[in-house]
């Protein structure tokens, strides 16, 4: 594992779901379930046996909300039915898991929940899971200007003191960069997905539906990854 090239920080933008469940003629809930089925195994193999160390997942934008009531209902209760018992594999590969994103207009089982799996994990080590839910690219920045403006207000931080680190440390979670994200189902959009923390990430649009995107599809992606030259500016 150690002489293979692997991106620190992997991001999956896990699409598709919808259209997988049409496809068959499921009802869009069941595509989110196979997703989160497929997400477990996924997450599983990426502790396991790769070494990357942060993976950020956009699980549930801040638009989403404007869908039917039934959809965001049925994904407000798979999240607590993952976050409560079958994400329990994260914490047997000793991974931390933090969340990303508002907390306002979440319903407190989804909010307990989250808590819960937060403090369980928080000792742990060996990765990181940042979960975006209720999550926006565009609010995370508005939040964090905010945040910065009150410690200036209160004198707690001088306006020539703010740098790149400073604004990192404001963020919902300090991260390092993302240096690959993966958004599957053939769409080629980045959606509001930590957008300031993709200054030089490089990206996979496969076509695949997210529930069908398996571990073989991962690697397919890994190696693709492998083949670009970062450059990150220079010549
Ligand atoms: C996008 O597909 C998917 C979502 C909005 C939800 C993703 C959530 C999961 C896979 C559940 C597990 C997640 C976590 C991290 C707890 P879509 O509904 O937009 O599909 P479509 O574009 O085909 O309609």
């Amino acid at each position: 594992m150690s002489d293979v090239v692997y991106p620190n920080h992997l991001g999956i933008i896990m699409d598709g779901n919808g259209r997988w469940a049409k496809e068959r003629g499921l009802n869009r809930s069941a595509g989110h379930k196979a997703g989160a089925d497929n997400l477990i195994n996924l997450l599983d193999y990426i502790y396991k046996n790769t070494s990357i160390k942060v993976v950020s997942l956009y699980a549930f934008s801040t638009e989403n909300f404007k869908r039917e009531k039934s959809e965001v209902d049925y994904l407000m209760k798979l999240f607590v039915t993952l976050f409560n018992s079958k994400l329990e594999s994260i914490k047997k590969n000793d991974v931390k898991v933090v969340f990303s994103g508002r907390r306002e207009n979440l319903p407190k089982s989804v909010i307990d929940s989250m808590d819960k799996i937060t403090n369980d994990t928080k000792n742990n080590t060996k990765g990181i899971l940042n979960i975006c839910l209720n999550y926006g690219g565009d609010c995370e920045i508005v939040d964090m200007t905010k945040k910065i403006a009150k410690q200036v207000l209160d004198g707690s931080l001088n306006i020539e003191d703010i740098t790149k680190e400073v604004v990192s440390r404001n963020l919902y979670q300090d991260l390092p960069p993302l240096d690959f994200v993966i958004r599957t189902s053939g769409e080629k959009r980045i959606s509001n997905f930590m957008i300031y923390q993709s200054s030089y990430t490089e990206y996979d649009f496969p076509d695949t539906y997210f529930p069908d995107y398996d571990i073989k599809c991962l690697e397919k992606s890994l190696d693709c990854y492998r083949k670009r030259n970062r450059r990150f500016g220079n010549a």
